[in-house]
């Protein structure tokens, strides 16, 4: 059988991102602590979503494409990293969110104003259940109104997604961890380190749902870019999505999580957010507490930290 060959990226993200060691907060939890620093992939495209969107936004070129639609919560780092990149290619940009309009925009949500994203806005009911379509539909609409649209999953999380943090993988490898941890949103970043070159046992903390539903959906992520691109890497890599640090819904964070994000900031200059990658450090934590994980440990940090502002409230009372 031929090679399959592997897509287009454009180059957005400042790569490879830096590995560097926590010492303080490596005495503080009681383990060997290093971190991945895909905070620094840029500043308004920060994260683990442009790695993603290098892939992704080149198969929407190669498709002509001069609008893309995606969709996420209200603060989606996903959606305004898209936004982000659709004006550094010249590209238009129409974003679906969950939940109602603000009378003043604050973290994610005031950069996709300030880069002019068409937004529509819909329930947390709706778009549970019907993204996929609200999505199409949206595409439609742009399609009768001249645009030649691209749509792009929630979270960016599909094989070309995968693919790069595959890559990514790549970047840490031939260095092996005794556990590396991620955060899980969507499940497309755990599935491509899946999928990539073997760094360690994974270990995905999710940050709303359960261990079930994301094991499936990331399991999912693997098959379909194991289908669309063969296996590339050794994938020999074993993971598992744990549950127990999901706070009480998908973008609130309790007590604990504020306090390791706070602990991250004073002894390390470094900033986690409440959404996504506190709760992943508060897993790391714990893990390390009960002897699950030990020795030397990789946190994978996959940037947000625009989702701390806008949350004035809870940091001042943390
Ligand atoms: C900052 C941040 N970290 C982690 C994740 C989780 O990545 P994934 O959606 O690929 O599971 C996301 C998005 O969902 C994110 O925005």
């Amino acid at each position: 059988m031929p090679p399959i060959p592997t897509p287009n990226a454009i180059p957005l993200a400042r790569l490879p991102t830096p590995l560097e060691q926590l010492p303080r907060l490596s005495r503080c939890i009681g383990v060997d602590l290093w971190i991945k620093r895909d905070d620094l992939t840029g500043l308004g495209e920060h994260g683990n979503k442009v790695r993603k969107l290098e892939r992704i936004a080149a198969d929407a070129l190669a498709a002509g494409a001069d609008l893309l639609i995606t969709c996420g919560g209200i603060q989606s780092n996903h959606c305004r990293a898209t936004a982000v990149v659709a004006r550094r290619l010249g590209l238009d940009v129409h974003l679906l969110l969950r939940g109602e309009r603000p009378a003043v925009p604050e973290g994610n949500l005031l950069l996709d104003t300030l880069l002019g994203a068409q937004i529509s806005w819909c329930d947390a009911d709706a778009y549970r259940h019907r993204r996929g379509a609200l999505l199409a539909a949206l595409a439609d609409e742009a399609q009768a109104r001249g645009y030649t649209p691209y749509v792009i999953p929630e979270g960016g999380s599909n094989a070309l997604g995968a693919l790069a943090y595959a890559d990514a993988a790549a970047e840490v490898a031939p260095d092996r961890f005794d556990a590396v941890v991620v955060a899980v949103g969507s499940g497309g970043t755990l599935a491509g380190l899946v999928v990539g070159p073997d760094i360690g046992p994974l270990h995905g903390v999710a940050v709303c749902d359960d261990a079930a539903y994301f094991t499936a959906r990331v399991q999912g992520i693997v098959d379909e870019t194991n289908l669309a691109f063969g296996r590339r890497y050794s994938g020999a890599s074993s993971w598992v999505v744990h549950d127990a640090w999901r706070g009480p819904a998908y973008g609130v964070a309790d007590p604990p999580t504020w306090s390791i994000i706070r602990r991250a900031a004073r002894l390390e200059g470094l900033l986690l957010d409440p959404v996504y990658t506190g709760k992943a450090m508060l897993g790391l934590s714990e893990l390390v507490a009960n002897g699950t994980i030990g020795g030397r440990v990789l946190f994978w940090h996959t940037g947000g930290a625009f989702g701390l502002f806008g949350r004035g409230h809870e940091v001042s009372a943390s």
